[in-house]
């Protein structure tokens, strides 16, 4: 699932977007930054989709800029990535989950 939170950028207020990623009773927001030049990552598949539906895809998260990937946890699998996307921390309470930014 897609989402954007507020950051401060001097005195301005942007918006940032963000992945949450459900695998299993774990949660994990994705900073939707590549981390190779900063272009904005895109889901390889439907929102909302099972992990499952990857089928032989190199990547869940694809760059359009360069073509790097990233897999469902984040992790570089395709150059010209070498770093994992940035994680925010998550937290489940109330049956609602929360995202430190
Ligand atoms: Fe994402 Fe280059 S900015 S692969």
């Amino acid at each position: 699932k897609r989402f954007a939170f507020p950051v401060a950028a001097g005195w301005e207020t942007r918006q940032r977007t963000a992945f949450l990623v459900r695998k299993g009773d774990e949660v994990i927001a994705l900073d939707a930054t590549c981390t190779h030049l900063g272009c904005m990552v895109r889901p390889a598949f439907a929102e909302g989709a099972s992990a499952s539906k990857l089928g032989g895809a190199p990547g869940a998260f694809v760059c359009p800029c360069h073509g790097g990937a990233f897999s469902l946890e984040g992790e570089p699998v395709k150059m010209p990535v070498t770093k994992p996307l940035a994680r925010l921390e998550t937290r489940v309470l109330g049956g609602q989950v929360q995202v430190r930014a």
